[in-house]
């Protein structure tokens, strides 16, 4: 397991009073932020803030400097060439960008893109958008009764006519992973493309990006300890090169002119319309400093011995139904039978147990669960078997909801 009071001094979030007691089991939603992050940004705001790329003085080269050695941090992290890695802004719009900048262009009618129940709106949304546009028609692999999808169900749902295939690596609800390397190979025998959506899997596991061989690779930042409003599209360059920009702005041209001629800038710059974000990519560096130190790894494993102990616990109490024991990713998705998970949730609250009630932006999965809304508590690497325990006594002890909502 990991040193949990020491990983806890670097967060802020922990050591500030009004937040001493928190138990924060939100982690798949948001996570918090180590000083380093903090100070990365405030460092650039207050000793070299200028634009990136756009201007020939010191201050400028440095931010230069520092956005490309974030994007080869990036790179790095997730084994991809620095030029396959786009910034957005996070991971619903790097999947958003798949959508416009690459179905929309190349499918049309009869083509299908294959999705599932239990993926976010975020990898469903866009893929509906694609269909409504060109025709596209969009298919499911169905779930098995764990809420996984086989590798027997992909190859049963896969046509000559699948153009593309957006899973989640990890799912938001339920946890379940998925064996991409195996669907990667199935995927493309048929031709198709394969997106993988990375939010839940990126910031808790190792990725590579080349191995697993996917095309695109989307995530977030502000899941994997960095700010909100930066994330990545990764993919391969010979589809960003054919992808166009789904946003149109300065710094990603080499010129226009007034016969309404265009000449862009190669890929990734081409996807980076207007000014980046750069506090957030900064940051985003500074998060994967801190990951890279602690060991994806070891992350990976304190999570799961997190999951068995939170499952052996919970699993005591009666009146708790836990939706997804056996999925491997630090999720338990649970509900108290007969009451409805956001006055659950709110009664959690009343006790600081802070945890995520209701679809999880994932509404599809509701015929699977058999249920309207769940209680979703989430582990980071900051997460300790104290907060299990924590929460296991304050469900066991049950309390009045009618306190929860009157004091
Ligand atoms: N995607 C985030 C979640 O699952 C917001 O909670």
């Amino acid at each position: 397991m990991l040193d949990v009071k020491k990983i806890r001094k670097d967060f802020p979030m922990f050591t500030h009073p009004d937040r001493s007691n928190l138990v924060f089991l939100d982690n798949a939603s948001t996570t918090f932020k180590p000083q380093c992050v903090i100070d990365a940004i405030n460092l650039y705001y207050s000793t070299y803030t200028a634009n990136s790329h756009r201007g020939d003085y010191d201050t400028c080269f440095k931010v230069d400097q520092k956005v490309d050695e974030v994007r080869n941090k990036v790179a790095k992290f997730v084994n991809a060439n620095p030029n396959e890695v786009v910034f957005t802004s996070g991971a619903t719009m790097s999947i958003n960008l798949i959508a416009y900048g690459y179905a929309m262009k190349y499918l049309k009618a009869g083509d299908e893109i294959i999705i599932d129940e239990a993926e976010h709106a975020s990898n469903t949304l866009p893929w509906f958008k694609v269909a409504e546009k060109t025709g596209a028609v969009i298919k499911f692999i169905p779930l098995d009764e764990k809420g996984c999808i086989t590798k027997e169900n992909l190859v049963k749902t896969l046509t000559n006519n699948t153009k593309i295939v957006a899973l989640a690596a990890v799912t938001n609800v339920l946890g379940n992973k998925i064996d991409i390397k195996e669907f990667s190979k199935e995927v493309h025998k048929v031709g198709a493309l394969f997106a993988l959506d990375g939010a839940q899997s990126v910031p808790h596991s190792k990725t590579d990006f080349k191995d697993l061989d996917v095309d695109f690779l989307s995530f977030s930042g502000h899941k994997m300890l960095g700010p909100t409003g930066i994330g990545c599209l990764v993919a391969k360059y010979d589809l960003l090169d054919k992808m166009d920009s789904f946003l149109l702005g300065g710094g990603m041209n080499v010129t226009f002119s007034k016969d309404v001629s265009v000449e862009l800038l190669n890929p990734p710059t081409k996807f980076e319309a207007g000014t980046l974000n750069i506090a957030g990519i900064i940051g985003l560096g500074a998060a994967i400093d801190y990951l890279n130190a602690i060991g994806l790894d070891n992350i990976e494993a304190h999570e799961k011995e997190l999951k068995r102990y939170a499952i052996e616990k919970l699993s005591k109490l009666d009146d708790i139904e836990i939706y997804n024991k056996d999925s491997e990713a630090g999720i338990v998705t649970f509900n108290r039978k007969g009451i409805f998970s956001q006055d659950e949730a709110t009664l959690l609250n009343y006790r600081k147990v802070a945890v995520r009630s209701g679809q999880h932006c994932a509404k599809m999965l509701n015929d699977y669960l058999g249920c309207a809304a769940t209680l979703r508590a989430s582990f980071y690497l900051y997460t300790s078997k104290e907060d299990i325990d924590y929460l296991y006594d304050v469900l066991k002890e049950k309390g009045d909801i009618l306190d929860a909502y009157f004091n």
